[in-house]
């Protein structure tokens, strides 16, 4: 499993292994002032000397009226600097590199602190959040998420991810079936990926040459060649990292060769390896290390993303390498219960980080 364990880069900067921990949001845990609380901080620091290459550290908002649930962490403003500086800072100490997945949920935003709807257009499945957001509205979206990225930065971490997946904003402006503007941010694929762009060359401007840009994106996004498409297009336009996952609908998955033992959300993120230059993350029930080291051997990934396996067992990487038993992931019947509240995981122990 040699390979898992190599060292790579991103963007010029060493990255340990090929082992990243994706971003899962740790609900029940902050605030509705976004704070990062005690448990985070134990959480991403276990889990940074638990062996991570990289890690993402959950969707943070960009903005308050952004957020899918009260209890996400946010960059809106500096009173939450220190906490994710402390977070940068355990997991720099730990050899690994740590980027902020920054987000905004689009018309999944939460009603009671989203007066303004965010939808970029009419939506058939939520008519009641679908008024399209005016230009002035979408140039301050695209200057919060600047603004959040300078404060990553200020905070000490190697680079931020875009949420540009599963049906949030990014994704729905990157979505046909979710966009139906009219204007420069609509219809061509420049067009749905004019506002990624924009914030992509911001951030450049703003944070400088050294820092990570990623991005988060939908492999079916509107199915896999256009998926293809935006990746490359987004490479094109200077990002340096992709994380192949879902987009927010559950139409045009592909279809998965017989010869390759993963799911269609591995397949895109393979499909999309072969067809750019920049590294690619690829996620989804992979679970093994053994599963994670053939698709690093074989060429169809740069960097392998564990989730739900490694909340459950924060030295899922460690253990990888030393051959330790690891705790697996329960996949409870009824969904995951970090979902709702993180510290309902029956894996989770009262003393547990
Ligand atoms: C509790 C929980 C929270 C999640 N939060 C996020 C998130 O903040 N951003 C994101 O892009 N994906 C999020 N995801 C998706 C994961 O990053 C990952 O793609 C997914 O769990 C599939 O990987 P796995 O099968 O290894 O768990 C979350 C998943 C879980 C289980």
């Amino acid at each position: 499993m040699a390979g898992l364990f190599s060292e790579a880069s991103i963007r010029g900067m060493r990255v340990k292994n090929r082992m990243v921990l994706p971003p899962m949001v740790c609900f029940g845990w902050a605030g509705a002032d976004g704070i990062v609380s005690e448990k985070h901080l134990s959480h991403y620091r276990a889990r940074a000397e638990g062996g991570a290459g990289l890690l993402v550290i959950e969707a943070t908002c960009v903005v308050p009226d952004g957020r899918l649930s009260m209890d996400q962490l946010g960059l809106w403003n500096d009173a939450q600097l220190p906490g994710m500086k402390e977070i940068a800072a355990s997991c720099s100490a730990a050899g690994a590199l740590a980027l902020v997945q920054i987000h905004h949920a689009g018309w999944k935003s939460v009603s009671e602190c989203a007066p303004v709807a965010a939808g970029p257009s009419v939506n058939p499945d939520r008519p009641d959040a679908s008024r399209a957001m005016s230009t002035e509205e979408i140039h301050a979206v695209r200057d919060a998420f600047v603004s959040a990225a300078k404060r990553a930065r200020e905070a000490g971490f190697h680079g931020v991810e875009l949420h540009g997946a599963h049906g949030y904003l990014l994704s729905q402006f990157a979505s046909p079936y979710d966009n139906r503007r009219t204007d420069e941010y609509g219809g061509t694929l420049e067009n749905r990926y004019r506002l990624h762009v924009e914030i992509g060359r911001g951030i450049r401007a703003a944070c400088g040459r050294d820092f990570i840009l990623s991005i988060r994106v939908g492999c079916n996004e509107p199915d896999l060649a256009g998926g293809i498409a935006g990746a490359k297009y987004l490479e094109e336009n200077g990002f340096d990292l992709l994380h192949v996952s879902a987009s927010g609908h559950d139409r045009n998955k592909p279809a998965v060769p017989e010869h390759f033992p993963y799911n269609w959300i591995v397949w895109g993120g393979a499909s999309i390896k072969h067809a750019v230059g920049i590294p690619v993350i690829v996620v989804n029930d992979i679970r093994s290390p053994e599963r994670a080291a053939w698709l690093i051997e074989n060429g169809w990934a740069d960097f392998v993303a564990i989730g739900k396996d490694w909340l459950v067992d924060a030295r899922w990487g460690a253990k990888a390498e030393s051959g330790e038993e690891i705790l697996a992931c329960l996949h409870c019947r009824k969904g995951c219960s970090w979902f709702s509240l993180s510290d309902r995981c029956p894996r989770r122990k009262p003393e547990s980080v």
